[in-house]
């Protein structure tokens, strides 16, 4: 075994530990098994020096027929009672360490920072949880039951073949290391061409699901002809890398067979040699061919597990590797729980960049006192989603800091931190749930009529009630009902006002609104900001018009500063921002 296999395996120890009492059982069962299984041969060899023996008295051979036919009764019992609590005591351990690791590695998908989503692809991590786990009971079973339990069997088919003749047995073992080794090496090279069949299928699903999810862009470019030819060119690969993989296996199978009947024949020349000399009688010779036969199902299986066993390791490395990612943003060990701000925030010489190469929010400061209302207004990509991204600490920046009541917010436990805040996004995500619980995803203790407050303030009650089953509609982006872009506003806006937080964040919460939703809209977000200090994105600039300070960002710096009516009379790039924007409007 390769040291990356052992690896894999001593990381997947951990989880089985716990069930080591478990595991022990099972070992039990198997020490009594295999004698059950080996008795086989020499109650051949009784039949034919005993009960077929020409030698015998007629009585006394039946006598002995009927025990060796009540002997294989009581032993197939013991063997079928033993059977029932081996596979049931295997499953209880493979599948609970499954889902173990399984509640395990999404409790750490959870703790880790926005930059591992962005580098990692969803379907990729999907695609560890979901088949990579699945090889796991395979090779805990191989290693739990058929390995043991097939070693046990060649060890006493071994020694009673010794016992029979052990010039035949030299003779057979000579044979078998050869096989042996055959078998080993063609296991090894299992574990590359697995990883790269799972990469390749990784590849496939990320595409499904990019490309499913985005079927509008696709349908609205006439791009499905393309789309077609790209999958199936993704297809290929997982396809050859799937077919690379079979013949490996394919190769494998027909040579191990081949090499085995060689060897049993060569075998039976010897030992029938022994017997014509008479140093062996012929029960003896069946009786040591049936150990021998017992011996081919132990040694596939030793193979077909040391082939699972490598396989599978591919995949745990793949799940585990998952741990070693460490969150970026990480609480300082004495960081403060903050139970209640006054919402003052400050950004002092800001410098951030999502990579490290280019800076996308450069040296940006400014300062905001509880209650009042900042604009960031600026063309697209200048980096305004960005700043409140930092505001939150999804991110953490290169230099500078950020604080909130004159602490840096890197002195804060992550999740109070985020508690004093409540952000509208631009991509608003709805969870295929009920609209109550849509509304109360954040604030999970408020009450139904708490909600419906909510709701009310953000002008979401009507269309809510207007649903097929009011507050208990299922509604979502997977499956349920889909509401419109205003109507999900109002959802998150709800969601904003039922949290009551210090620290509001309003994201393009306008765009892509009708004149009457945008009416609703906008009425709920007024009453929302009341009391917090709130972060309005937006690039209709007639809605930023009240804020206390208007933040012009163009390429991460903040070009100009000041109220509607100080940059209008400045004539730079905020007036015309508001002219172009004002005859948008007007048109
Ligand atoms: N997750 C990300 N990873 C890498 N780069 C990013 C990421 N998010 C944004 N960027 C880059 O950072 C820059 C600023 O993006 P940001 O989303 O802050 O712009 P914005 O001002 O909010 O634009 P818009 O008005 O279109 O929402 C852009 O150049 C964008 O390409
Ligand atoms: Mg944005």
């Amino acid at each position: 075994m390769s040291s990356p296999v052992i690896k894999a395996y001593k990381e997947l120890y951990i989880y089985v530990k716990p069930y080591k009492l478990l595991v022990f059982a099972l070992f039990l069962l198997t020490i009594l098994v295999a004698p059950a299984r080996l008795m086989f041969s020499p109650i051949l060899k009784f039949i034919f020096d005993e009960v077929f023996s020409t030698e015998k008295p007629y009585n006394v051979a039946l006598r002995n027929l009927h025990t060796v036919i009540l002997v294989i009764i009581g032993i197939t019992i013991i063997q079928s009672i033993i059977q029932y609590w081996q596979i049931y005591i295997q499953s209880v351990i493979t599948q609970r360490v499954m889902n173990d690791l399984r509640v395990r590695v999404y409790a750490h998908l959870q703790k880790l920072s926005m930059e591992f989503y962005q580098r990692w692809h969803t379907g990729e991590i999907i695609s560890r949880l979901s088949n990579d786990i699945t090889l796991i009971p395979q090779a805990l079973n191989s290693i739990l039951i058929d390995i043991p339990l097939s070693s046990l069997m060649l060890l006493g088919a071994l020694g009673y073949m010794v016992y029979l003749n052990w010039k035949l047995t030299i003779f057979t073992l000579a044979i078998l290391p050869f096989i042996a080794s055959v078998v080993s090496y063609l296991g090894n090279q299992m574990v590359r061409v697995t990883r790269q069949v799972q990469q390749r299928f990784a590849e496939l699903i990320k595409l499904l699901e990019e490309r499913i999810s985005g079927v509008h862009l696709i349908k609205s470019f006439g791009m499905e002809e393309s789309e077609i030819f790209k999958f199936q060119k993704v297809s290929r690969e997982s396809l050859e890398a799937s077919l690379k993989s079979a013949k490996i296996i394919a190769t494998q199978t027909p040579i191990i067979t081949l090499l085995q009947t060689i060897g049993l024949l060569g075998i039976l020349w010897f030992g029938g040699l022994q017997v014509l000399n008479k140093s062996m009688t012929p029960g003896s010779l069946m009786a040591f061919f049936t150990a021998l036969l017992m011996m081919v199902d132990p040694i596939y299986s030793i193979s077909r597990s040391f082939n699972t066993i490598s396989q599978s390791a591919g995949a745990i490395g793949r799940i585990f590797e998952l741990f070693k990612v460490e969150p970026l943003i990480k609480e300082k060990p004495n960081a403060i729980a903050v139970n209640s701000i006054k919402g003052e925030i400050e950004f002092r010489n800001v410098t951030f960049g999502y990579s490290n190469d280019a800076p996308v929010i450069k040296n940006v400061s400014f300062h905001v006192n509880p209650g009042e209302i900042v604009a960031l207004v600026g063309r697209s990509g200048a980096g305004k989603t960005t700043i409140v991204n930092l505001l939150m600490r999804f991110y953490d920046p290169q230099e500078g800091s950020i604080l909130i009541d004159r602490i840096d917010i890197r002195e804060f436990k992550l999740q109070s931190l985020r508690q004093q805040m409540s952000i509208v996004p631009q991509d608003i995500i709805l969870f295929s749930d009920t609209v109550l619980e849509n509304i109360r995803y954040g604030t999970p203790y408020a009450t139904r009529q708490e909600v419906i407050e909510a709701a009310k303030s953000a002008n979401a009650h009507e269309f809510i009630m207007q649903l097929p089953k009011g507050y208990d509609t299922v509604i979502g982006d997977e499956s349920g009902i889909r509401l419109s872009g205003g109507q999900r506003q109002r959802i998150a806006i709800a969601r904003a006002f039922l949290h009551n937080p210090k620290i509001l964040i309003l994201d393009e919460a306008t765009s892509a609104l009708d004149s009457e939703s945008e009416l609703l809209v906008k009425d709920a977000i007024i009453r929302l900001m009341q009391g917090r200090t709130t972060f309005i994105i937006s690039h209709r600039l007639a809605f930023v018009k009240e804020a206390n300070h208007i933040l012009v960002i163009e390429n991460g710096e903040i070009v100009e500063r000041g109220t509607h009516s100080e940059l209008l009379a400045k004539d730079g790039i905020y007036r015309k921002l508001y002219e172009a924007s004002s005859e948008l409007n007007s048109t």
